[in-house]
């Protein structure tokens, strides 16, 4: 029996009916219960997580934990953090919780403890850095690193760029970091102008180190660095002392000739996505020092633990997830907004695109059936207060419904006197979403306008909120390593709940296959400069379109 079919299920259809033909609006449930703040928060170290602006209830509550009650979600929860192939179609474990376990418990993968090798390469990273930092590890020609150059794609970028971008504020001074993922030549073409050979660092992560944008930008860089620094006969040293790698596969990064004692390792139970724990983490740590990542670290192994001890009720990542379940497949919400207000996240929603969407983006559940039923929404977001000024207004008045999580700080690492500002915004962006503005408040308004009668009329329908708009505020006290690793946990969590009551498996990507795989064979075909018609006849037109004007 499919979960659309289950008794949890439809009694939560049949919920959502009752509570739109009763009309729930927040503000009533928020006048008529003064315990719905206390209930429906939770406090969890430094984060305060307030969900009690959602269109739930009491019942709410129970029946969507009932429905995670009803997948056995404790006992998939135990059964990803203990290694269990839970990545079916790979035949993999998911342990990227491993990489931040602190503890020397065992975690075997067929019959190997992937915690001493964890640990292991956390101690290599921690060398590297500290020689880096330390002028001990230099460029060929016996200068210092001032940049580093993280070339990846994908998990092997996103999450690296992001938390070096958040964590901006706590750099130990000693380098700058660059990333370079697009094989749109502009991009490593920019980066490389910006930087002196001698004092380069390049990083090349690649999980597979097949990726074609990847070994395409790691290539180019290796061009440009043999061009630029004196010359060495074998150019062994240029390479070795100038590139660095992380990846699974160790082969074909001593093949590109990176020296085996710089090549840092991750294995095939760390998801692309989720490994900016792992030795993919490496610019990060190079960038806010060992203690930092190790901090990042420790903030995400303190999300684990709640998320795995935490009765339902009071656990963060289910809440977090049950909600989304409940948008997107009772109230047919289609996207999820995430908006920081906190400049230093900017990229928060670009990460968790891939996070979110690249995971549970299915339509296929883990006995191989087709599924009718909506996953992963779209995600999409922006820091506030920048958000506020372009596509606010959709969400205040259009006629879609769009659940958001606001994130923000207590304490500024800048300037409290901004901070009180950006955080009246950030309370006063939920408020004006839940509390709206009616007909009779906009008639107030214009009261004294010089507007006819007629005209008024005509205004007010615009100038009204409906509001009764569902938000999630998170509210931590300081953005630090530590809480940032918290945070991002969250979601990878978040995730987690939603891919086991969606019965998916969100730990593939066959999705972004066929584009590879077409990609290739066109890229063949360009070469042989002759034109196409072996394609659509679009297909076939636009490439003939482009062999014709080329220069
Ligand atoms: O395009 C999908 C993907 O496989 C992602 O899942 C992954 O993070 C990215 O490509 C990069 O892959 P790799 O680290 O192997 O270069």
């Amino acid at each position: 029996m499919g979960i659309t079919e289950s008794e949890e299920w439809k009694k939560l259809e049949s919920h959502k009916n009752t509570l739109e033909q009763e009309n729930f609006n927040l503000l009533n449930a928020f006048n008529t219960d003064s315990e719905r703040f206390n209930r429906f928060s939770i406090e969890f170290e430094d984060i305060f997580f307030d969900y009690s602006k959602n269109l739930i209830n009491s019942e709410t509550l129970k029946l969507l934990t009932d429905l995670a009650r009803s997948v056995n979600l404790h006992d998939k929860i135990e059964a990803c953090f203990s290694g269990e192939k839970i990545n079916i179609t790979e035949d993999r474990a998911v342990l990227h919780t491993a990489l931040r376990q602190s503890s020397g418990n065992p975690i075997y993968v067929s019959s190997e403890n992937v915690i001493t090798k964890v640990h292991k390469e956390l101690d290599k990273i921690e060398e590297f850095v500290e020689s880096v930092h330390e002028g001990e590890f230099v460029g060929s020609t016996g200068k210092r690193f001032k940049d580093i150059v993280n070339i990846g794609i994908g998990g092997s970028d996103l999450g690296p760029s992001m938390v070096t971008e958040a964590l901006g504020y706590y750099s130990t001074g000693h380098l700058k970091a660059h990333f370079v993922s697009n094989v749109d030549g502009t991009d490593i073409m920019t980066t490389l102008k910006k930087l002196d050979p001698e004092t380069t660092l390049f990083i090349v992560s690649s999980k597979t180190f097949t990726t074609q944008e990847t070994m395409t930008n790691a290539e180019t860089a290796k061009k440009w660095l043999l061009e630029k620094l004196p010359y060495d006969e074998n150019n062994t040293s240029m390479v070795s002392n100038h590139f660095i790698a992380v990846s699974t596969n160790v082969q074909a990064c001593v093949e590109f000739g990176i020296n085996e004692d710089k090549i840092f390792k991750f294995w095939n139970w760390v998801g692309g996505r989720f490994s900016l724990w792992s030795a993919i983490g490496i610019s990060i740590a190079l960038i806010v020092g060992m203690k930092n990542f190790r901090s990042l670290l420790a903030g995400a192994e303190a999300m684990d633990n709640h998320f795995r001890y935490t009765p339902f009720e009071k656990n963060i990542p289910v809440i977090m997830g049950l909600l989304g379940i409940w948008y997107i497949n009772f109230w047919n919400a289609e996207t999820q907004a995430v908006i920081p207000y906190d400049h230093y996240l900017s990229k928060l929603p670009l990460y968790l695109q891939q996070l979110d969407m690249e995971s549970n983006g299915k339509s296929v559940n883990i006995d191989s059936e087709n599924i009718s039923y909506h996953t992963a929404p779209i995600l999409w977001g922006a820091a506030g207060t920048n958000a506020q000024h372009s596509f606010f207004q959709l969400i205040h008045q259009s006629t879609r419904l769009i659940p958001i999580d606001f994130i923000s700080f207590a304490n500024s690492l800048h300037s409290a006197e901004h901070q009180k500002i950006l955080l009246s915004n950030f309370f006063a962006q939920t408020e004006a979403l839940m509390r709206g503005k009616d007909r009779e408040t906009v008639e107030k308004e214009l009261a004294k306008s010089d507007l006819s009668k007629e005209e008024k009329n005509k205004l007010i329908p615009h100038k009204i909120f409906k509001g009764n708009k569902p938000t999630t505020s998170i509210l931590i006290n300081k953005l630090t390593p530590y809480t940032l690793g918290s945070l991002i946990a969250m979601y990878e969590h978040k995730i987690f709940v939603q891919g086991i009551i969606w019965h998916i498996n969100s730990f593939d990507q066959w999705g972004v296959e066929l584009g590879k795989q077409l990609a290739k064979k066109i890229l063949a075909e360009i070469d042989s400069k002759s034109y196409i018609d072996n394609h659509d006849s679009s297909t076939n037109g636009l490439i003939n379109k482009y062999i014709d004007m080329q220069l």
